[in-house]
């Protein structure tokens, strides 16, 4: 929403009480106040590509990874994905899977998304070639085997963590035959419309976080060429960092903001008033330094052009306490880009190379996939690629 005083005026009861707002104002909060009541909270399956990526990010989310069990071939992994892609196409338009135990709780699919992801092992299985290889690794990484690798993602996102629960427990049922649980990370991030419509999500650490996405998806994001069974597909990086919370809580404001290169309140570079203006990286200060520091995180991850930006949809995770009363707690930091070598990769180098923000998080956790394109009505997740 534009403006603040059609936002004050909707918390006050909506369009009636907008004697302040102009005739503008007053249209756009009674739209706006019309979808929040109204809108249909279903998201389609089926199409070019995936949902749960270009999509607005749900409040909850699980990934789940899997393994396939020993000697699965082509044929298995076709009868999972055909299984799996109904059971999703049902539960995201809010109908129960096939042999659903609850059906009840499918009936309010609050926006599910089920995106599916193959990892090297999967294509290895199906003799198939690759897509996308294991990350490098990179100095630092911490990485526990419980967080990492897969051989099938699934990504399963609602603004209702019932849903999420029971479309994870449908999956799980579903795919028990072929293959056994590697692990399941859970997240979260604030619910879509709390603060100003449109306005950034905030981490743990309390920085607006996803400020600078790229905007030309079918550029960045999804694949345009190379083999036709990818096309309209993409790449995913999962990555489990942990925030020393407990350390970042002992540092000061300007060093926090100087660890981003942002303000904390308004998500504004250190060289500008708003978050959307663009970062002066060449102002120095009085003292002849950068304003934004050489090691500041928004100057080591910055890629100059918008198309090969990194699409980052990140959830929050809270594990509760550790033994010693520390937080477990980070980020489910996901990203998807056309090219996981030319797009991911250098970004992540320059980072464990030199940033501020390394003082306080750690990754352990890493996998990386292939995320096949959407599919026809009739069509299931992979067809291209495997059928
Ligand atoms: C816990 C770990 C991390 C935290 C807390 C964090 C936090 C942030 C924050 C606050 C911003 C500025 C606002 C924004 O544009 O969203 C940012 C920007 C960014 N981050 Fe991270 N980040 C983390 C890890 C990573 C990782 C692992 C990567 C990639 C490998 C990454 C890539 C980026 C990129 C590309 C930008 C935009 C830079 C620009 O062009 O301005 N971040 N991050």
């Amino acid at each position: 929403m534009a403006s603040g005083i059609s936002r004050r005026a909707l918390l006050a009861g909506g369009a009636a009480a907008l004697p302040l707002a102009g005739a503008g104002d007053r249209a756009s909060a009674t739209t706006e106040h019309a979808a929040t009541a109204h809108s249909p909270a279903v998201e389609p399956f089926d199409g070019v590509h995936q949902a749960g990526i270009a999509t607005s990010p749900q409040a909850h989310a699980v990934f789940l990874g899997l393994d396939l069990k020993p000697d699965s071939g082509r044929d298995a992994i076709t009868r999972l994905m055909q299984l799996l892609t109904d059971d999703a196409r049902r539960l995201t338009q809010g109908r129960p899977a096939l042999a659903d135990t609850e059906p009840e709780l499918a009936t309010d699919p609050a926006r599910l998304t089920v995106t599916f992801g193959f990892g090297p092992g999967l294509f290895r299985a199906a003799k198939v070639d690759s897509p996308v290889a294991p990350l490098p690794s990179f100095s630092v990484d911490r990485l526990d085997d419980r967080w990492s690798g897969g051989d099938l993602l699934v990504q399963i996102c609602a603004d209702d963590p019932v849903t999420v629960a029971h479309a994870l427990r449908m999956v799980v049922k579903d795919a028990r035959s072929f293959t056994r649980v590697r692990w399941t990370q859970r997240g979260f991030r604030r619910r879509a419309g709390a603060g100003s419509t449109g306005e950034t999500q905030r981490n743990l650490m309390g920085q607006l976080d996803g400020t600078v996405n790229p905007t030309d998806l079918d550029r960045a994001v999804w694949i345009g060429q190379g083999p036709e069974g990818m096309r309209g597909g993409t790449t995913m990086v999962l990555r489990r960092i942990r925030m020393n919370l407990e350390t970042w809580d002992a540092a000061d404001r300007p060093a926090r903001e100087f660890t981003i290169g942002r303000r904390l309140d308004t998500g504004a570079p250190l060289t500008g008033r708003a978050e959307r203006d663009e970062p002066d990286f060449a102002r120095l200060n009085t003292l002849g330094f950068p304003v934004i520091p050489e090691y500041a995180h928004i100057r080591r991850a910055r890629v100059e052009d918008p198309g090969q930006r990194i699409l980052r949809r990140p959830y929050n995770y809270d594990d509760g306490l550790t033994a010693g009363g520390t937080s477990d707690s980070g980020l489910l930091f996901a990203s998807y880009q056309a090219d996981v070598e030319r797009q991911f990769v250098p970004v992540q180098r320059r980072i464990a190379d030199g940033d501020l923000l390394n003082e306080w998080i750690t990754p352990i956790g890493s996998a990386v996939f292939a995320v096949p394109p959407g599919c026809a009505a009739d069509g299931w997740i992979g067809d291209r690629l495997l059928g």
